[in-house]
Protein backbone atom coordinates (compact mmCIF):
# COMPACT_ATOMS: atom_id res chain seq x y z
CA UNK A 1 0.00 0.00 0.00
CA UNK A 2 0.91 3.47 0.41
CA UNK A 3 0.11 6.68 2.04
CA UNK A 4 -3.10 7.59 1.79
CA UNK A 5 -5.75 11.31 2.13
CA UNK A 6 -7.70 11.16 5.20
CA UNK A 7 -11.29 10.93 3.65
CA UNK A 8 -12.45 7.39 3.51
CA UNK A 9 -10.71 7.56 7.67
CA UNK A 10 -12.24 10.00 8.70
CA UNK A 11 -16.00 9.36 6.84
CA UNK A 12 -15.80 5.87 8.77
CA UNK A 13 -14.73 7.52 11.75
CA UNK A 14 -17.59 9.28 10.79
CA UNK A 15 -20.01 6.80 10.58
CA UNK A 16 -18.62 4.86 13.07
CA UNK A 17 -19.06 7.16 16.36
CA UNK A 18 -15.35 7.31 16.76
CA UNK A 19 -11.87 9.04 15.81
CA UNK A 20 -8.62 8.70 14.29
CA UNK A 21 -5.42 9.72 16.36
CA UNK A 22 -3.11 12.14 14.65
CA UNK A 23 -0.06 11.82 16.40
CA UNK A 24 3.02 14.70 16.03
CA UNK A 25 6.24 12.77 14.98
CA UNK A 26 9.51 14.33 14.65
CA UNK A 27 11.77 11.63 15.03
CA UNK A 28 12.41 8.04 14.35
CA UNK A 29 11.71 6.51 17.49
CA UNK A 30 8.30 8.33 17.74
CA UNK A 31 7.23 7.16 14.13
CA UNK A 32 8.29 3.51 15.08
CA UNK A 33 6.55 3.83 18.65
CA UNK A 34 3.03 5.14 16.94
CA UNK A 35 3.08 3.09 13.85
CA UNK A 36 3.70 0.03 15.88
CA UNK A 37 0.85 0.30 18.20
CA UNK A 38 -1.58 1.37 15.48
CA UNK A 39 -0.41 -1.74 13.68
CA UNK A 40 -0.90 -3.93 16.59
CA UNK A 41 -4.31 -2.41 17.47
CA UNK A 42 -5.13 -2.65 13.30
CA UNK A 43 -6.01 0.85 13.54
CA UNK A 44 -6.31 3.55 10.93
CA UNK A 45 -3.55 6.38 11.52
CA UNK A 46 -2.85 10.04 10.64
CA UNK A 47 0.61 10.89 11.39
CA UNK A 48 1.60 14.69 11.28
CA UNK A 49 4.22 17.14 10.89
CA UNK A 50 4.48 20.94 12.32
CA UNK A 51 6.03 23.53 11.38
CA UNK A 52 8.37 22.91 14.44
CA UNK A 53 9.12 19.05 13.28
CA UNK A 54 9.81 19.86 9.93
CA UNK A 55 12.49 22.23 10.91
CA UNK A 56 14.01 19.82 13.30
CA UNK A 57 14.47 16.69 11.32
CA UNK A 58 13.97 17.92 8.05
CA UNK A 59 11.06 17.52 5.61
CA UNK A 60 12.37 14.73 3.33
CA UNK A 61 13.75 13.03 6.57
CA UNK A 62 10.43 12.99 8.36
CA UNK A 63 8.60 11.89 4.82
CA UNK A 64 10.87 8.77 4.13
CA UNK A 65 10.85 7.86 7.72
CA UNK A 66 7.33 7.85 7.16
CA UNK A 67 7.11 6.20 3.80
CA UNK A 68 9.60 3.06 5.69
CA UNK A 69 6.97 2.56 8.63
CA UNK A 70 3.95 2.52 6.02
CA UNK A 71 5.65 -0.07 3.77
CA UNK A 72 6.43 -2.20 6.33
CA UNK A 73 2.94 -2.31 7.97
CA UNK A 74 -0.57 -3.39 7.00
CA UNK A 75 -2.75 -0.29 8.15
CA UNK A 76 -4.22 2.91 5.93
CA UNK A 77 -1.25 5.66 7.57
CA UNK A 78 -1.40 9.49 6.42
CA UNK A 79 0.75 12.05 6.09
CA UNK A 80 -0.65 14.95 7.37
CA UNK A 81 0.84 18.65 7.07
CA UNK A 82 -0.12 20.35 10.95
CA UNK A 83 -0.88 24.10 11.10
CA UNK A 84 0.19 24.88 7.74
CA UNK A 85 0.57 28.85 7.72
CA UNK A 86 0.27 29.76 4.10
CA UNK A 87 -0.48 28.86 0.55
CA UNK A 88 3.23 27.81 -0.41
CA UNK A 89 3.85 25.96 2.61
CA UNK A 90 0.63 23.80 2.13
CA UNK A 91 1.83 23.83 -1.66
CA UNK A 92 5.54 22.22 -0.92
CA UNK A 93 3.72 19.70 0.99
CA UNK A 94 1.47 18.78 -1.15
CA UNK A 95 4.00 18.33 -3.91
CA UNK A 96 6.41 16.57 -1.89
CA UNK A 97 3.78 13.65 -1.23
CA UNK A 98 1.29 14.71 1.92
CA UNK A 99 -1.47 13.34 1.72
CA UNK A 100 -3.75 15.73 3.50
CA UNK A 101 -2.99 19.28 4.72
CA UNK A 102 -3.77 21.64 7.52
CA UNK A 103 -4.59 25.60 6.38
CA UNK A 104 -4.86 27.37 9.20
CA UNK A 105 -6.08 30.44 8.86
CA UNK A 106 -7.54 30.93 12.20
CA UNK A 107 -5.89 34.56 13.05
CA UNK A 108 -7.24 35.83 9.66
CA UNK A 109 -10.57 37.57 9.41
CA UNK A 110 -13.71 35.20 8.68
CA UNK A 111 -13.91 36.39 4.79
CA UNK A 112 -9.98 36.19 4.37
CA UNK A 113 -9.95 33.01 6.48
CA UNK A 114 -12.46 31.53 3.87
CA UNK A 115 -10.66 32.44 0.59
CA UNK A 116 -7.37 31.13 1.65
CA UNK A 117 -8.84 27.53 3.01
CA UNK A 118 -10.70 27.54 -0.52
CA UNK A 119 -7.44 28.34 -2.48
CA UNK A 120 -5.32 25.98 -0.78
CA UNK A 121 -8.30 22.94 -1.25
CA UNK A 122 -8.43 23.93 -5.03
CA UNK A 123 -5.21 22.97 -5.14
CA UNK A 124 -4.84 19.98 -3.37
CA UNK A 125 -7.83 18.54 -4.46
CA UNK A 126 -6.43 18.68 -7.78
CA UNK A 127 -3.80 15.96 -6.10
CA UNK A 128 -6.78 13.72 -4.24
CA UNK A 129 -5.15 15.99 -0.85
CA UNK A 130 -7.72 16.19 2.05
CA UNK A 131 -7.72 19.54 3.46
CA UNK A 132 -8.43 20.57 7.08
CA UNK A 133 -9.21 24.28 8.31
CA UNK A 134 -9.74 26.02 11.45
CA UNK A 135 -12.47 28.18 12.92
CA UNK A 136 -11.99 29.53 16.05
CA UNK A 137 -8.78 30.29 18.12
CA UNK A 138 -7.21 27.75 20.58
CA UNK A 139 -5.16 28.99 23.45
CA UNK A 140 -1.68 27.72 24.71
CA UNK A 141 1.88 27.30 22.90
CA UNK A 142 1.75 26.69 18.82
CA UNK A 143 4.86 26.72 17.02
CA UNK A 144 6.73 28.39 20.00
CA UNK A 145 3.90 31.09 19.74
CA UNK A 146 2.14 31.54 23.09
CA UNK A 147 -1.78 32.58 22.46
CA UNK A 148 -3.13 33.67 25.74
CA UNK A 149 -5.90 32.76 27.04
CA UNK A 150 -7.93 35.89 26.62
CA UNK A 151 -7.52 36.07 23.13
CA UNK A 152 -8.83 32.90 22.18
CA UNK A 153 -12.48 32.62 21.39
CA UNK A 154 -14.50 29.52 20.82
CA UNK A 155 -15.53 28.65 17.68
CA UNK A 156 -19.38 29.98 16.37
CA UNK A 157 -21.43 27.72 15.30
CA UNK A 158 -23.18 30.41 13.43
CA UNK A 159 -20.07 30.42 10.76
CA UNK A 160 -19.34 26.82 10.02
CA UNK A 161 -22.02 26.38 7.22
CA UNK A 162 -21.11 29.19 5.11
CA UNK A 163 -17.38 28.29 5.53
CA UNK A 164 -18.06 24.63 4.74
CA UNK A 165 -20.00 25.41 1.50
CA UNK A 166 -17.44 28.26 0.36
CA UNK A 167 -14.22 26.54 1.19
CA UNK A 168 -15.10 22.74 0.19
CA UNK A 169 -12.72 21.74 3.36
CA UNK A 170 -12.89 17.79 3.88
CA UNK A 171 -12.75 18.68 7.96
CA UNK A 172 -12.95 21.52 10.18
CA UNK A 173 -11.12 22.12 13.47
CA UNK A 174 -12.64 23.78 16.20
CA UNK A 175 -12.35 25.80 19.44
CA UNK A 176 -14.73 24.45 21.94
CA UNK A 177 -12.38 24.06 24.81
CA UNK A 178 -8.89 22.31 24.10
CA UNK A 179 -5.87 24.53 23.89
CA UNK A 180 -1.93 23.57 23.00
CA UNK A 181 0.40 22.27 25.55
CA UNK A 182 0.48 20.84 28.75
CA UNK A 183 -1.00 23.58 30.33
CA UNK A 184 -4.54 24.05 29.55
CA UNK A 185 -6.49 25.33 32.65
CA UNK A 186 -5.62 27.24 35.16
CA UNK A 187 -5.76 26.38 39.05
CA UNK A 188 -9.55 25.80 40.27
CA UNK A 189 -10.75 26.06 36.64
CA UNK A 190 -13.11 23.12 35.53
CA UNK A 191 -11.40 20.91 33.19
CA UNK A 192 -14.19 20.43 30.47
CA UNK A 193 -15.15 20.68 26.73
CA UNK A 194 -18.18 22.79 25.09
CA UNK A 195 -19.79 19.46 23.81
CA UNK A 196 -23.14 22.16 23.73
CA UNK A 197 -20.82 24.42 20.96
CA UNK A 198 -19.64 21.28 19.83
CA UNK A 199 -23.38 19.55 19.05
CA UNK A 200 -24.70 23.07 17.61
CA UNK A 201 -21.91 22.91 14.60
CA UNK A 202 -23.11 19.39 14.31
CA UNK A 203 -26.49 20.42 13.58
CA UNK A 204 -25.22 22.93 11.18
CA UNK A 205 -22.94 20.45 9.28
CA UNK A 206 -23.97 17.42 9.59
CA UNK A 207 -21.49 14.88 7.91
CA UNK A 208 -18.35 17.11 8.04
CA UNK A 209 -15.54 15.75 9.77
CA UNK A 210 -14.69 17.49 13.01
CA UNK A 211 -11.02 17.88 14.16
CA UNK A 212 -9.85 18.82 17.80
CA UNK A 213 -6.23 20.56 18.54
CA UNK A 214 -4.81 20.46 21.92
CA UNK A 215 -6.43 17.24 23.00
CA UNK A 216 -4.02 15.93 25.04
CA UNK A 217 -4.98 14.60 28.34
CA UNK A 218 -1.74 15.05 30.04
CA UNK A 219 -1.41 12.10 31.63
CA UNK A 220 -1.00 12.63 35.14
CA UNK A 221 1.23 9.34 35.42
CA UNK A 222 3.71 10.54 33.32
CA UNK A 223 3.74 14.13 34.80
CA UNK A 224 4.66 12.39 38.17
CA UNK A 225 7.07 10.04 36.52
CA UNK A 226 8.85 13.63 35.26
CA UNK A 227 8.61 15.38 38.50
CA UNK A 228 9.94 12.15 40.46
CA UNK A 229 12.85 11.92 38.48
CA UNK A 230 14.19 15.34 38.96
CA UNK A 231 11.88 17.13 36.03
CA UNK A 232 9.75 20.46 37.56
CA UNK A 233 6.44 20.32 35.57
CA UNK A 234 4.17 22.19 37.77
CA UNK A 235 0.09 22.30 37.57
CA UNK A 236 -0.06 20.58 34.42
CA UNK A 237 -3.22 19.86 33.11
CA UNK A 238 -5.07 18.47 30.31
CA UNK A 239 -8.67 17.41 28.66
CA UNK A 240 -10.21 14.23 30.92
CA UNK A 241 -10.53 11.50 28.54
CA UNK A 242 -14.22 10.68 28.96
CA UNK A 243 -14.79 14.57 27.44
CA UNK A 244 -12.72 13.43 24.68
CA UNK A 245 -14.92 9.74 24.44
CA UNK A 246 -17.88 11.71 24.45
CA UNK A 247 -16.63 14.21 21.33
CA UNK A 248 -15.45 10.88 19.34
CA UNK A 249 -18.72 9.67 19.61
CA UNK A 250 -20.10 12.65 18.06
CA UNK A 251 -19.02 14.52 14.91
CA UNK A 252 -15.27 14.63 16.27
CA UNK A 253 -13.32 12.05 14.05
CA UNK A 254 -9.66 13.29 14.26
CA UNK A 255 -8.15 13.90 17.88
CA UNK A 256 -4.57 15.45 17.62
CA UNK A 257 -1.76 14.58 20.22
CA UNK A 258 1.43 15.79 20.67
CA UNK A 259 2.35 17.04 24.59
CA UNK A 260 1.27 13.34 25.96
CA UNK A 261 4.31 11.95 23.40
CA UNK A 262 6.46 14.57 24.47
CA UNK A 263 5.84 13.91 28.17
CA UNK A 264 5.95 10.34 27.39
CA UNK A 265 9.29 10.15 26.32
CA UNK A 266 10.60 12.68 28.70
CA UNK A 267 9.08 10.40 31.41
CA UNK A 268 10.89 7.23 29.84
CA UNK A 269 13.93 9.06 29.76
CA UNK A 270 14.51 10.66 32.81
CA UNK A 271 13.64 7.41 34.65
CA UNK A 272 16.07 5.83 32.48
CA UNK A 273 19.00 8.00 33.69
CA UNK A 274 17.70 7.91 37.13
CA UNK A 275 18.29 3.95 37.64
CA UNK A 276 20.92 3.45 34.80
CA UNK A 277 23.35 6.84 35.93
CA UNK A 278 26.43 5.16 34.12
CA UNK A 279 24.75 4.16 30.91
CA UNK A 280 25.57 6.16 27.90
CA UNK A 281 24.24 4.51 25.23
CA UNK A 282 21.27 6.14 23.15
CA UNK A 283 19.88 2.83 22.24
CA UNK A 284 19.13 2.15 25.66
CA UNK A 285 16.62 5.33 26.43
CA UNK A 286 15.54 5.75 22.81
CA UNK A 287 13.94 2.30 23.37
CA UNK A 288 12.42 2.83 26.47
CA UNK A 289 11.15 5.94 25.19
CA UNK A 290 9.79 3.97 21.89
CA UNK A 291 8.19 1.27 24.35
CA UNK A 292 6.64 4.36 26.24
CA UNK A 293 5.31 5.97 23.23
CA UNK A 294 3.49 2.65 21.76
CA UNK A 295 2.11 2.03 25.72
CA UNK A 296 0.32 5.26 25.61
CA UNK A 297 -0.41 5.76 22.01
CA UNK A 298 -2.20 1.89 22.40
CA UNK A 299 -4.26 3.39 25.37
CA UNK A 300 -5.33 6.07 23.21
CA UNK A 301 -6.86 4.05 20.64
CA UNK A 302 -8.28 1.73 22.46
CA UNK A 303 -10.18 4.09 25.50
CA UNK A 304 -10.40 7.46 23.44
CA UNK A 305 -10.40 6.94 20.33
CA UNK A 306 -12.50 3.96 19.62
CA UNK A 307 -10.77 3.16 16.76
CA UNK A 308 -8.85 -0.14 17.69
CA UNK A 309 -10.03 -2.71 14.59
CA UNK A 310 -10.99 -0.24 12.39
CA UNK A 311 -8.80 -0.27 9.73
O1 LIG B 1 0.15 22.49 17.40
C1 LIG B 1 1.24 22.45 17.95
C2 LIG B 1 2.01 21.18 18.01
O2 LIG B 1 2.08 20.71 19.32
C3 LIG B 1 3.34 21.32 17.34
O3 LIG B 1 4.30 21.95 18.12
O4 LIG B 1 5.68 23.19 16.39
O5 LIG B 1 6.60 22.66 18.66
O6 LIG B 1 6.24 20.87 16.96
P1 LIG B 1 5.79 22.19 17.52
P1 LIG C 1 -1.55 18.93 22.43
O1 LIG C 1 -0.56 19.99 22.79
O2 LIG C 1 -2.72 18.94 23.33
O3 LIG C 1 -0.94 17.57 22.33
O4 LIG C 1 -2.11 19.29 20.96
C1 LIG C 1 -1.39 18.97 19.80
C2 LIG C 1 -1.96 19.56 18.57
O5 LIG C 1 -3.07 20.07 18.53
C3 LIG C 1 -1.14 19.52 17.35
O6 LIG C 1 -1.72 20.19 16.30
ZN1 LIG D 1 -2.79 21.97 16.81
Amino acid sequence: MSLVNTKKMLEMAYKGNYAIGAFNVNNMEIIQGVVQAAEELSSPLILQASMGARKYAGETYLKKLVEAAEAQCSIPIALHLDHGESFEICKNCIDSGFTSVMIDGSSLEYEKNIELTAKVVSYAHKYSVTVEGELGSLSGVEDNVKIPQEKSFYTDPNQVQKFAKQTKVDSLAVAIGTSHGAYKFKHGQNPRLRLDILKEIQAKVPGLPIVLHGASSVIPELVDQINDCGGKIENAKGIPEEELRKAAQMAVCKINVDSDLRLAMTASIRKYFKFNPEKFDPRGYLAEARKQIKNIVKHKIQNVMGCAFKA
